[in-house]
């Protein structure tokens, strides 16, 4: 799991001392709108995922990262890497950030990083990101990232 520093931020693995930070934004119906998991009821949901982190950090030696402000020491957000296809060499990125802090690049950054770091430090060929058509935010950052449109899935 890397530890890297871009301009701004810092990203590193989550921590248990993380929890009420990482609550603070897992329980915003803003932030899980459009996620593929649910709004944290209460901080027992977010250890729940602090959890899955730490299994994923000991299984997979990779997974969920924090994202943390260098000028402030706060922790913003949780740039992922999710599902990893080894067999087709790709890896998938997910993005989620405080409501607080959007709109300053932070995520672009984030993901930017991510990118390079899964191509040119894990090797794969192919580096994907997904939405929903109504989450302009994430598919801006997409396309600021650098990542070229494919297609729309249909469900
Ligand atoms: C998506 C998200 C990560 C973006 O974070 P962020 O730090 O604000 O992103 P950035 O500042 O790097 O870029 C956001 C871009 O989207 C644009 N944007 C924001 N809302 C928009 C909207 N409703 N329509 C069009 N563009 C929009 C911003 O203007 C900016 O583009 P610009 O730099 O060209 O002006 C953040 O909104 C978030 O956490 N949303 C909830 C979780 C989520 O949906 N995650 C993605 C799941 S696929």
């Amino acid at each position: 799991m890397p530890e890297l520093d871009t301009p701004r931020l810092h990203l590193r693995k989550f921590a248990q001392t993380d929890l009420l930070a990482v609550y603070a934004w897992g329980s915003d119906p803003e932030v899980a709108r459009y996620a593929l998991w649910d709004r944290h009821e209460a901080p027992v949901d977010t250890q729940a995922f602090l959890d899955s982190c730490f299994r994923e950090y000991a299984e997979r030696g990779i997974g969920p990262g924090a994202v943390v402000r260098m000028d402030t020491g706060e922790l913003i957000g949780n740039r992922s890497y999710g599902r990893i296809v080894p067999e087709e060499s790709r890896i998938e990125l997910a993005y989620y950030f405080a409501r607080q802090h959007w709109g300053h690049g932070f995520a672009t950054e984030a993901v930017r990083a991510a990118i390079d770091y899964a191509f040119g430090v894990i090797g794969v060929r192919r580096v994907e990101a997904r939405c929903v058509v109504e989450n302009k935010a994430s598919e801006r950052v997409m396309q600021k990232s650098g990542l070229e449109y494919r297609g729309t899935l249909r469900c």
